[in-house]
C-alpha cells in the first residue's frame, strides 16, 4: 500500500491525514496518509525513503518548509521563489519539491477580493506562511502589498525576497483593503494582537489560523463592519492540489468534507 506522510513539529493537531485519508476511501485509492513529528536531523533519511520509493509523497509543515530545501533534487519556481516547500514528489527519480499553499490561498480569496476590489494588503506577520501570501497576492496582481512585523529584520528578510512589498513598523497600522493575520497571535483563544484596527470598516479581514475558527482578530474584524474569513478552506486547496500532484486526481471540496473535517 502506497505511504503519504505530513511531516512537522508539533504535528499531533495536523488535519491532513483526516482529509487525505477521506480522499482517498472517495477516489478508491489504496494508500494511507500519516502524520509523523520529525527534528531537522531526521528529514534527510526520510527524503531517501521517497527517493526509494518507501513513502510516496511528503507534506510539510511549520517548521520545516525551508530547511527541506537542502535535501531535494530540484524544487519548483514557486517553491524556489517563496523559499518554502510544503508538497514532495518523486518524478523520472529526482525528488521535487513544489509549494501548494499558493494556490491555496489564492483559491481561498479569488471570490471575495474580486468583489471588495481589493487594491491593497497589509500582512501582519512574516513566518513560514508569508511568502506564499506574498506570491499569490503578486500573481492575483495586487497593486500595493503591505508587510509589518513584530521583529522588523524578518520583514526586510521578506523583502529581499520580494523587493515590491513595503514595510511598516509594528503598531504602525496602514489603511489597506484587506488584512491579513499571519502571525501565530490567535492560536490561543485569548490571543490578542493589541494593534488599533478602529479605522478599519468594510474591508476584509483574513486569518490564516482556522482553530480556533473565529479568533479575536477575526472577531474585532466583524465587529467593525468588516467581511472576515479564516485559513480553513486555504488549508483544504492547498491539499487538493497536492493530491492532484501525487495521484493526477482533484479530489472533490464539498460539504460533507467540511463538515467531517470540523468534527
Ligand atoms: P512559522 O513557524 O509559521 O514560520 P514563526 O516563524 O514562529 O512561525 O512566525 C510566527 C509569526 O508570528 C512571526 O511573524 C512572529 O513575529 P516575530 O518574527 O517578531 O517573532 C509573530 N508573532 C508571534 N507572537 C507574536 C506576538 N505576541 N506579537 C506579534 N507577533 C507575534
Amino acid at each position: 500500500m502506497k505511504k503519504y506522510i505530513v511531516i512537522g513539529n508539533p504535528i499531533e493537531h495536523s488535519l491532513s491525514p483526516k482529509l487525505h485519508n477521506f480522499w482517498f476511501k472517495k477516489n478508491n485509492i489504496d494508500a494511507v496518509y500519516e502524520k509523523k513529528k520529525v527534528e531537522t536531523n531526521e528529514i534527510k533519511d526520510l527524503i531517501l525513503d521517497l527517493k526509494k520509493k518507501k513513502i510516496s509523497g511528503i507534506n510539510v509543515t511549520v517548521p520545516f518548509k525551508k530547511d527541506v530545501i537542502n535535501f531535494l533534487d530540484q524544487l519548483s519556481l514557486e517553491s524556489k521563489e517563496t523559499q518554502s516547500v510544503n508538497t514532495i514528489f518523486l518524478k523520472n527519480d529526482k525528488v521535487i519539491g513544489h509549494n501548494t499553499d499558493i494556490d491555496g490561498f489564492q483559491i481561498a480569496i479569488e471570490n471575495p477580493m474580486i468583489d471588495l476590489k481589493i487594491k491593497s494588503a497589509l500582512i501582519l506577520g512574516a513566518g513560514g506562511v508569508v511568502s506564499s501570501i506574498i506570491f499569490a497576492l503578486n500573481k492575483m496582481k495586487v497593486p500595493k502589498i503591505i508587510l509589518s512585523n513584530r521583529t522588523k529584520e524578518k520583514a526586510e528578510d521578506m523583502k529581499n525576497l520580494f523587493n515590491n512589498i513595503n514595510i511598516v513598523e509594528w503598531g504602525n497600522i496602514p489603511d489597506a483593503d484587506m488584512i491579513i493575520n499571519a502571525t501565530s497571535v490567535g492560536l490561543k483563544k485569548k490571543d490578542e494582537l493589541n494593534l488599533d484596527f478602529s479605522k478599519f470598516k468594510k474591508k476584509f479581514f483574513y486569518d490564516v489560523i482556522y482553530n480556533p475558527k473565529i479568533t479575536n482578530f477575526l472577531k474585532l474584524g466583524k465587529e467593525l463592519g468588516n467581511k472576515i474569513e479564516n485559513g480553513e478552506m486555504m488549508f483544504i486547496f492547498q491539499a487538493q492540489a497536492a493530491f492532484k500532484i501525487w495521484h493526477g486526481i482533484k479530489p472533490q471540496v464539498t460539504n460533507e468534507l467540511i463538515n467531517f473535517l470540523r468534527q
